[in-house]
């Protein structure tokens, strides 16, 4: 049993090359040989389990599968610095992510998006000359924005308005940039494991489809479909949703990677009150993202700026004209009365779920790291919701609106952390 504990000379010195220490390592073997490691497999099934080590399992898997030793596959393992690199670079295009979604929901806030009737995929040149300037002014005067709302903005607001677009479109320029060089220098470099890969292959094809949805968003407000009295020239809160959506799944998956790198999580061994608790916590993540998906609904038919009291809508716990449009499953997603109570009962559901999380860690055995990450959810999703309610009790002004905005990927990101933590938490087979 001991002599499992202990590393051959030629493993050691391996590790040690590459800063990790003996006991870190990802597997506990004394010989660098297959023999070995089928025999264990084989002989010693009982051994294994006790130890439930699915790292040292699966190391033994990839050298029998490769007719590999321990230390030759070690050999073939990425670099300790380069795993913090490739880290720090995917928080980086996360972090980057977050800033677009500002970006974006302050753009959208100050009903600046429209302001650029054209798109091109490696960007705009923006108008040096007053001469310039008129012939995009001009461009602008021939959609609906301008048509039914704008009539009165002069060529210094419009340039205002057209700089916050084009930050946006560029900011998400920059991001591709930021993803797409370092990816193939990495990929090059052999500095991404196989799994890696195919997760850097999906964050650039999300990236890309976030660029042309972007687009496809903005063409919906363009369109010359704005014909009834109360008609407002606005993107499409479908289009909307998807562009924003988009963007929390990216930023996410982005956020979990780069967690692996850099802040991998506590094994443990796992009761089945724990891993409820980690089914509970995953759940909690997902009602954050539902709740953000319907408040996205909610800022694309402006159905902030209708029943702007809390907790009732206008003295009713029920609106009257909650299913008035036809037919009936259109509510949902068309009528901002609908839209407005949906995305409460789902911020208030989420945070009731939140606050029995918090109340179950207190009397569950969890990696160190959980407990302080399970009092920020909890703390984040009181704050979320009282900003929530703030910006609907004052007709959803600009600032409160974009906090409230970057408070649900706050949010998000901290239920992407505690569930990160608990990934490790596994069942220990008897
Ligand atoms: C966990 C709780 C919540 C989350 C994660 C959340 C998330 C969101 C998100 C992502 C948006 C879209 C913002 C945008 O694209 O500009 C939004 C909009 C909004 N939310 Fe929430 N929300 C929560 C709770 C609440 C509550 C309880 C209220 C009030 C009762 C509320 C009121 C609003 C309003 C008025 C808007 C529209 C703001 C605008 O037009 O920009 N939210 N919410």
């Amino acid at each position: 049993m001991l002599s499992v504990f202990n590393i051959g000379r030629g493993c050691s010195r391996l590790l040690i090359n590459r800063s990790i220490h003996p006991y870190n390592a990802p597997f506990k073997a004394f010989r660098a040989s297959n023999t070995w490691s089928s025999s264990i497999i084989k002989s010693r099934p009982a051994l294994l389990k006790k130890l439930a080590n699915v790292k040292f399992l699966r190391l033994n898997i990839t050298c029998l599968r490769n007719n590999t030793t321990h230390a030759q596959e070690i050999a073939k393992a990425v670099p300790k610095k380069a795993e913090k690199i490739v880290g720090y670079w995917l928080l980086g295009c996360s972090g980057m992510v977050f800033a677009a979604v500002v970006l974006g929901g302050v753009t959208r806030l100050t009903e600046s998006g429209l302001s650029m009737v054209t798109w091109k995929l490696f960007g705009e040149k923006p108008p040096t000359t007053r001469e310039e300037w008129e012939v995009e002014f001009k461009n602008y005067q021939q959609y609906p924005e301008f048509k039914l709302k704008n009539k009165e903005i002069t060529l210094e607001e419009f340039k205002w308005i057209w700089w916050m677009e084009y930050m946006h479109r560029m900011w998400g320029r920059t991001i591709g940039a930021a993803f797409y060089i370092p990816a193939a220098i990495f990929w090059a470099k052999g500095w991404l494991k196989k799994g890696m890969k195919v997760r850097v292959g999906v964050f650039g094809t999300l990236l890309a489809c976030q660029g042309l949805m972007g687009w496809y968003m903005v063409k919906s407000g363009l369109e010359d479909r704005f014909h009834g009295e109360s008609d407002v020239p606005r993107v499409s809160q479908y289009r909307l949703a998807a562009h924003l959506s988009l963007a929390f799944v990216l930023y996410t998956l982005l956020l979990w990677s780069a967690l692996d790198h850099l802040v991998p999580p506590k094994a443990m061994a796992a009761t089945v009150a724990t891993r409820r608790f980690r089914m509970l916590a995953h759940s909690c993540k997902g009602m954050i993202f539902l709740t953000a998906l319907s408040g996205a609904f909610v800022a694309g038919l402006d159905a902030g700026l209708v029943y702007n009291s809390f907790p009732k809508m206008a003295d009713r716990w029920i609106p009257e004209d909650i299913m008035a449009y036809s037919p009936k499953m259109s509510n949902i997603t068309e009528n901002p009365t609908t839209v407005q109570f949906n995305h409460r009962i789902l911020g208030t559901s989420t945070l009731l779920m939140i606050s029995g999380l918090w109340l179950l860690s207190r009397r569950r055995r969890l990696p160190p790291r959980a407990y302080t990450a399970t009092t920020a959810v909890a703390a984040m999703a009181w704050m979320q919701v009282a900003l929530g309610i703030t910006t609907l009790l004052t007709y959803v002004p600009v600032p409160l609106a974009a906090s409230h905005q970057s408070g649900s990927l706050v949010l998000l990101s901290l239920a992407v952390w505690l569930t990160h933590e608990l990934k490790l938490v596994k069942m220990v087979p008897k």
